[in-house]
């Protein structure tokens, strides 16, 4: 039986728009598990907003402030964590995370990723035209994600359909 505080994290993974924050928001209910979303917490200890962190220090900084937050994570237990997409980025953050409960890669194609951050303008990597960055980015990471235990398309499912799916390989 699982209990909050002792259970194995659920960690997902994946591209910006694959429905991360949305999904491990029902997850966390579900399971009754504290949440976790790691931009909001580098926010926190940064005391400004991802934008600010890539504007005044650059993506290198965010990296390691985005590392150094997942290491702190990964220390507790019995949560929801919902990853930046491009946290996977260094391979020691993959051992982490593998390390520390049941990474879920979430994938969509990319004209609905497109169409699901097209609305969001607080994503420094997508400024200057969403279209041609969504696609180069995807490109990019094409197997970063793989390393997962598991992965859910969730271009034609809904985040409670995807959660549900994803209840079925943690419990
Ligand atoms: C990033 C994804 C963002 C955020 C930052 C960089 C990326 O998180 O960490 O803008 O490199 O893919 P979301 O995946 O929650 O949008």
């Amino acid at each position: 039986l699982l209990q909050e505080d002792t259970g194995p994290n659920l960690i997902l993974v994946g591209m910006m728009g694959t429905g991360k924050s949305t999904v491990s928001r029902i997850l966390a209910q579900e399971l009754g598990y504290h949440l976790i979303d790691m931009d909001e917490e580098i926010e926190r200890l940064e005391g400004r907003s991802i934008a600010d962190i890539f504007t005044q220090h650059g993506e290198e900084y965010f990296r390691e402030a985005e590392a150094a937050a997942l290491r702190s994570i990964c220390s507790a237990k019995g949560q929801v964590i919902s990853t930046g997409g491009g946290s996977v980025l260094r391979s020691v953050n993959c051992d982490l995370m593998l390390s520390s409960g049941l990474v879920v890669a979430l994938t969509a194609v990319p004209e609905v990723i497109i169409e699901r951050v097209s609305g969001n303008p607080d994503r420094p990597l997508l400024a200057g035209g969403v279209e041609d960055r969504v696609r180069r980015i995807m490109e990019e990471r094409r197997d970063a994600y793989k390393f997962a235990h598991v992965e859910v398309d969730t271009s034609h499912l809904s985040a409670a359909e995807v959660a549900s799916m994803i209840l079925a390989h943690y419990r």
